[in-house]
Order: C-alpha cells, then sequence, then structure tokens
C-alpha cells in the first residue's frame, strides 16, 4: 500500500510529483521519493520519513527534467528506511519503477537474479522488478514492461521510466489502483484521482491486468497480453477544493463537518418528491423476484466499513425479514462459508480497493451470490466487480480515520433496505414513507449535533489521562459504540473497547475502577432499560460515565455524571447523529494530546495489501 505517481509533459517533472505525493501521503508516509529524466539521465531522491523531507532535500538539491516517478510508501517488505525507499533503479541506474502492492514470488525471482550476478540494494520486493525490466530491455520500454510483470505474480501497480527513451513512462496495473489523467500536451499517472485533479479532470481508469504506455502526447491501453484497449475518459465533476483542508487544522475535523452535506449528496436524486415511499437507486438492478426469495445477506467489509454492516444487520433484519450475517473480509475469504446463488452479498468498502474487502467479495461471487457494492470510490475496483453499486457519494475522504464515508455507508444502508423491503413486501408504503420521511430530516438532525462541539471539546480534557476507555450500548447502539471506540482508539492512542452493554459484567467489569471513562450510547427504547442497568453497574465501581441520549431523555442526567445530547430521530436512524459526538469526542481528545490526527502512526487510508 503506498501512492505512486507519474508525469511527463512540458513542466518541471518534481514539484509534480511531490504535490500529487502529498495528496497521496493517506496511502502510506514512512518515506518517498522521485526519479526524473533530464532527456539523459535518471536522477533518484529519495528519503525516509514524511514527504517534507524529501520536499526539503529536492528544494537544496533541486532535479531538473520534464518526466518522471514518485512514491510514497507504507512499508510491506523492508523497514522504513532511505534504501528500501522507492524509486529502485537497476544496477545500470538506467531504468526506474515504483511500486504499491507485493510481488508474491519476489524471493524466488531475487535467488534466480542473485545467481546471475544482480546486486540488491534493499529488501524490497519492488527492487526485483527493476532488475526484470533491464533484464528484459532491448531498446523498447513497454514490451520489456510487458515480459518483466509476466515474470512476477501478485496484486501491484508498477510505473516504469528509462533514461534510454526519455519522456516515456509505462505503467500497469494487476490488482491495485492506477489512473491517468490527460491535460493538454502532458499526462499523469497517480494511484488516485484527487492527486492530480487539479490538473485535468479526464481520468482514463487503468484496469486489472492492463497495460499504459505514456507520452506527452498520450496514453495508449492495452491489455497486458496486447490487445489495443478503448476507454471512455470519465469527466470528474468533484471540486478540487473539496480534496483540501478548507480551513480546519485537520482533514477529520473539516470532514466530520461536511457529514451533513455527504449525507444530502447521498440521499439526492434518491428520494421523489410526490411519491414519499420511493427510493430509487440507479446502479441497482435486482432481477424480478429476487428480493421475495432471498435467503440470507452476508455483509462484509473491514474496519470502520464493517461497522456500517453491524447497523445494516439490524436494519436490514428489522426491515427485511432475512437472516443477516456480518462478516469481516479477511475472515470471510479464508472461510468455507455457506454463500449461495439464494444470498445478496454487500461488500462495503469506502475505498473500494480493500484487498481483503475484494478478495471476499469474488468469493460470494464465485459461489453464486449476488453482489453488491457500497462504496465511495467512483471507479475503484469493487464497483467494477459488482452486479449492483450503491455510491455513497461522501467526496474524497482524506483523514485516515474514517467519518464522513461511515455516515454515508449508513444512509446508503437505509436507502438499500428501502428498496429490497419494498420489492420483498416486509415494508408497506406507509412504512416506508415514515422512514424516507426520518431520512430526509437527518442533514440538518447531524448540523444540529455538530452545533454542540464545544460541549464536546469541554469532555475531551476527562479522558485525557486515561489509558483505557469502555464503549457500551445495546442493538443498534452497540454498533455505534463499535465505531465510537475504533475512532478513539486509532487516533488518541488510548486503549479502547467497545462491547454490548450486557457483556460488560463477564469479564470487562474486572478492568473498571475508580475515574475510568465508560460511554455508554442510549438510543433504543426497547432495550434502554438495560442498558441503564449497565451504567448502573459502572457507577458502581466509580466509573466516569458519558451517556449519549436524545435531546428529550429527562431520565439520563440521573444516571450518567455527563450526558452528550443529540437530536431526537427514529431509533432505527439513531446511528447517524449518535456517531457524531463519539466521532468528536475522539478528534478533540487527540488534538489535545497533540498527535498527528490526519496520518496516525502505522495506519493508512486504503489497505490494498493482505
Ligand atoms: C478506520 C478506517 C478503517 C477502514 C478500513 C476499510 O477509521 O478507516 O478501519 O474502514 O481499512 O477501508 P475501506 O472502507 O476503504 O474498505
Amino acid at each position: 500500500m503506498c501512492g505512486i505517481m507519474g508525469y511527463v509533459g512540458p513542466r518541471e517533472a518534481a514539484p509534480i510529483l511531490v504535490d500529487g505525493l502529498r495528496r497521496l501521503e493517506y496511502r502510506g508516509y514512512d518515506s518517498a521519493g522521485v526519479a526524473v529524466c533530464d532527456g539523459r539521465h535518471l536522477v533518484v531522491r529519495k528519503a525516509e520519513g514524511k514527504l517534507a523531507r524529501l520536499s526539503e532535500m529536492l528544494d537544496v538539491d533541486p532535479v531538473p527534467g520534464s518526466s518522471g516517478i514518485g512514491h510514497t510508501r507504507w512499508a510491506t517488505h523492508g523497514a522504513p528506511s532511505d534504501h528500501n525507499a522507492h524509486p529502485h533503479t537497476d544496477p545500470s541506474g538506467e531504468i526506474a519503477v515504483v511500486h504499491n502492492g507485493i510481488i508474491e514470488n519476489f524471493l524466488a525471482l531475487k535467488e534466480e537474479l542473485l545467481a546471475a550476478g544482480a546486486t540488491f540494494t534493499s529488501e524490497t520486493d519492488s527492487e526485483v522488478l527493476a532488475h526484470l525490466v533491464a533484464q528484459e530491455y532491448d531498446g523498447d520500454l513497454l514490451e520489456a514492461t510487458r515480459r518483466a510483470v509476466a515474470r512476477a505474480k501478485g496484486a501491484y501497480a508498477l510505473v516504469v521510466t528509462s533514461s534510454r527513451e526519455p519522456g516515456r513512462i509505462v505503467a500497469v496495473r494487476m490488482i491495485s489502483p492506477l489512473v491517468v489523467g490527460l491535460g493538454k500536451g502532458e499526462v499523469f499517472l497517480a494511484s488516485d484521482i484527487p492527486a492530480i485533479l487539479h490538473h485535468t479532470r479526464d481520468i482514463m481508469v487503468v484496469d486489472n491486468g492492463e497495460i499504459v504506455d505514456v507520452t506527452a502526447d498520450g496514453a495508449h491501453l492495452q491489455t497486458i497480453d496486447g490487445r489495443p484497449v478503448q476507454r471512455d475518459l470519465l469527466q470528474i465533476t468533484w471540486d478540487a477544493a473539496q480534496a483540501e483542508r478548507g480551513g480546519y487544522p485537520h482533514f477529520m475535523l473539516k470532514e466530520i463537518h461536511e457529514q451533513p452535506q455527504a449525507v444530502t449528496e447521498t440521499l439526492t436524486g434518491r428520494l421523489l418528491d410526490g411519491e414519499p415511499e420511493t427510493v430509487v437507486l440507479d446502479d441497482v438492478h435486482f432481477p424480478p423476484g429476487f428480493a421475495r426469495a432471498l435467503d440470507r445477506i452476508w455483509v462484509t467489509a473491514c474496519g470502520t466499513a464493517l461497522h456500517a454492516g453491524l447497523v445494516a444487520k439490524e436494519v436490514f433484519e428489522g426491515l427485511l425479514r432475512v437472516p443477516v450475517e456480518v462478516a469481516y473480509a479477511h475472515e470471510l475469504r479464508y472461510r468455507d462459508p455457506l454463500i449461495g446463488p439464494g444470498s445478496l452479498t454487500v461488500a462495503i468498502s469506502q475505498s473500494g480497493e480493500t484487498a481483503d474487502t475484494l478478495a471476499a467479495a469474488y468469493l460470494a461471487k464465485e459461489r453464486g451470490s449476488r453482489l453488491l457494492a457500497v462504496t465511495n470510490v467512483v471507479g475503484s475496483t469493487l464497483s467494477r466487480t459488482a452486479d449492483d453499486l450503491l455510491y455513497t457519494r461522501a467526496g474524497p475522504e482524506i483523514a485516515v480515520a474514517s467519518t464522513k464515508a461511515y455516515m454515508t455507508m449508513l444512509v446508503g444502508e437505509y436507502l438499500l433496505a428501502l428498496v429490497l423491503g419494498r420489492e420483498r413486501g416486509t415494508l408497506d408504503a406507509t412504512a416506508a414513507a415514515a422512514l424516507v420521511a426520518g431520512l430526509r430530516t437527518l442533514p440538518r438532525v447531524v448540523e444540529e449535533t455538530l452545533a454542540r462541539e464545544e460541549d464536546i471539546k469541554a469532555l475531551a480534557a476527562g479522558f485525557n489521562g486515561h489509558d483505557h476507555v469502555y464503549f457500551i450500548g445495546r442493538g443498534l447502539d452497540y454498533a455505534v459504540a463499535m465505531e465510537g471506540s475504533l475512532k478513539m482508539k486509532e487516533i488518541s492512542y488510548i486503549h479502547s473497547e467497545a462491547m454490548p452493554a450486557g457483556e460488560l459484567k463477564h469479564g470487562t467489569l474486572a478492568l473498571v475502577t475508580e475515574g475510568t471513562p465508560v460511554v455508554v450510547v442510549l438510543t433504543q427504547t426497547a432495550v434502554y432499560d438495560k442498558t441503564i442497568s449497565a451504567l448502573q453497574e459502572v457507577k458502581a465501581r466509580r466509573a466516569f460515565t458519558v451517556a449519549v441520549a436524545y435531546d428529550d431523555d429527562t431520565e439520563i442526567a440521573k444516571h450518567a455524571d455527563r450526558v452528550v445530547r443529540i437530536p431526537r430521530v427514529p431509533d432505527l436512524l439513531a446511528p447517524v447523529p449518535a456517531i457524531v459526538p463519539l466521532q468528536l469526542l475522539a478528534y478533540h481528545v487527540a488534538a489535545a494530546r497533540g498527535h498527528d490526527i490526519d496520518q496516525p502512526r502505522n495506519l493508512a487510508k486504503s489497505v490494498t495489501v493482505e
């Protein structure tokens, strides 16, 4: 998992590459580098650490040249270091590569190359690719790259350049994402669209198993076995400023505040005026009778997306009366699950590139299940693998900790439940209209919740001196607790656990002592009293209790030390406003600790390796 860039055109390449890498840093940030060709020589500059180090290096000692490749790394093979940083070159220094992903047979290839006398300067799998391309090179970089990748196994994207053919870059996609941006007399390559959006809106998505030959005049796409490919250009309408911080100290806070807009986008065009019970999802086309005959829904995802899946389970089972299994994709892919043609698999992924989620999705398809993707990234691998598609439309999410993508996943799930419930006959027009009416209020409700940020900021101080935090809830509140807890641990680095409120007394209560923060989510009327009992149990151990509850809950202040209020919504929709205070809490605890919130240690935005 890394970010890769390429540029060919009339301008100086290095500043363009560094700028693109800055926008890709969310994919990894333990080292960075560029290789630039001045027409005769390739010059490589690379450094361990964040991109700023490379940038400083280039300021002091610039590399002239109008074509080049760049990389920001998240280590898989070989620790973060200067020598493991990309680009990697062949021993002659004439061929340079940047690579995202894993070469599974690199050890065998490396042994073969070593036996033939090659020497290596890094521990990476990527360096073997530079050697292979050099070995195959006979004056045509495209053909050499094609022959080299025929020997490599794995899931990766590769960008190659050579001083022997200045102004030419060749790139290959084997699963890991790659896009080409076409400008006027210049061409860009990148791992994703926001990296090059401010240069061009004409994007060509490179598909799996394709190779692209790039010069300043354009990009020619072929399958890896040499068949020409015609690909329509995607016209991207995102505002480039959307991908910038917009005045907030961190992308995460900006993205939390973008949630009302994101929810509006998710709903736009999908709820019909004059037909209060109808939802239209353009890319969801179940065959006639499919919804009625459905025997099971599988939901698969990782991390935050999995937590959105926990909400889906409650919502789908409640409204569709069908069993729902929620499975971590990294578990599901190695199980022998009872997925079959009667089932629908819903794969949820912000990026649409998470390797485990893709593998689980492929498995479900192989077993005959219909595959529906809930994803945020247009043109992502998951979106192009699925039978049905629901784009969440959260816009680019840059902070590693997911917020607006999560919320729009929830909204997408309600829309899906409405479509399926109506087709299945388990949701009558009145109930559907009530749910639609509730959905329409969500942007305002989220806005109102955000307006209470100062209260939550004040609360954050109470968490700072603690090493352990617990989040509890029942039903949908448990799903929200799981996500709140993940947010807390990933950016504040405070150990945090979530569990169903009733589970606490079966072990974890032993860890609750005087002052231990326990966050209780309390929006589900049917189990309210039961959760209050769990709250009492932790109170009895003198925990510091914070409850998330509705504005009109007059009971809760008698039980909890602090209450964070959210506007009243139907219980089914409560996860949408209830997650907001937990996102803000995690953010302000982490901010008070001075953490690198947008790029927490050891994490990366898109986990495209196993
Ligand atoms: C946490 C977070 C991760 C991702 C997970 C799946 O804030 O963002 O847990 O949710 O890596 O990523 P996607 O949704 O891209 O498949």
